[in-house]
C-alpha cells in the first residue's frame, strides 16, 4: 500500500492527468448527482482531489472525502471534510452514511472484496451506492500500473449482492448522449 500511496503523491503534481475539476455535464457526474441527491452525509472514497465532492457538496450533502494519498487530499475544496485512509479500512462508523461512491478508485484497492465491504459497511441500509469503473473487457486499451485491475459487470455485482438488497450496472461513456465505447462502467446499489 506504501507503492500506491507513493505513486499518487507523486501524482498529485500532474494536474493534466489528475485534474482538481471535472465539467459536470459528464455522465459519470451526473450520475454520482442522481445517486447522492438528497442523502444528508455521503463518503467519496478514493476522491482524488475531490472534483466529484465538490459537486456533490454543493448539491447539499455533507461530503467526506478520503483518500490513500495526502497530497491529493490537500486539494480538496474547503467546506469538504477529508481524511487520509485506506478505502479496505474506512474511518466511518457503520450505517453513518446516506450514500457512498467510488469513481476511478476501486481499481487501485488491491483487496476487491474488502473495499466493497467498506463501502458498503458505512452505509445505512436504504442508503445509496455508486461504483464508476473501467470495465475487464477492455483491459489494454490503457497503460495500468502493476496491482490496477478492472471489474466484468457480473463480478463486482455479485460483490456489492453481498451486502445490498438492490443491484444494477450498466455501461456508460462520458457523454449521455454517445454510445458507450466499452471502458467505463457503473453499478448502482441500494443497501
Ligand atoms: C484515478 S484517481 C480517482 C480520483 C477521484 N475519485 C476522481 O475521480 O477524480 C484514484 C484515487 O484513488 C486513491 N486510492 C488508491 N488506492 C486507495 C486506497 N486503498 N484507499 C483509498 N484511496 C485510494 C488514489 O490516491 C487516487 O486519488
Amino acid at each position: 500500500m506504501d507503492k500506491i500511496r507513493e505513486f499518487f503523491n507523486q501524482a498529485a503534481a500532474d494536474e493534466e492527468h489528475y485534474p482538481a475539476a471535472i465539467d459536470p455535464r459528464i455522465w459519470h457526474v451526473k450520475l454520482v448527482l442522481e445517486q447522492m441527491k438528497g442523502c444528508a452525509k455521503v463518503a467519496d472514497v478514493g476522491c482524488g482531489k475531490g472534483r466529484f465532492a465538490r459537486l456533490v457538496g454543493e448539491q447539499g450533502s455533507t461530503v467526506y472525502a478520503l483518500d490513500l494519498a495526502e497530497a491529493m487530499l490537500a486539494h480538496v475544496p474547503a467546506g469538504i471534510r477529508r481524511c487520509a485512509a485506506s478505502m479496505t479500512a474506512l474511518p466511518l462508523a457503520t450505517a453513518s452514511c446516506d450514500g457512498a461512491y467510488a469513481t476511478e478508485s476501486l481499481e487501485h484497492a488491491v483487496d476487491i472484496p474488502a473495499a466493497v465491504a467498506e463501502l458498503c459497511r458505512i452505509v445505512k441500509p436504504g442508503g445509496k451506492i455508486v461504483i464508476i469503473d473501467k470495465s475487464a473487457e477492455a483491459w489494454g486499451r490503457l497503460e495500468t500500473p502493476e496491482w490496477e485491475k478492472w471489474f466484468g459487470r457480473r463480478e463486482l455485482e455479485d460483490l456489492l449482492r453481498r451486502h445490498c438488497r438492490s443491484v444494477r450496472s450498466q455501461p456508460i461513456s462520458y457523454w449521455e448522449d454517445v454510445e458507450p465505447d466499452g471502458l467505463f462502467l457503473a453499478w448502482f446499489a441500494v443497501k
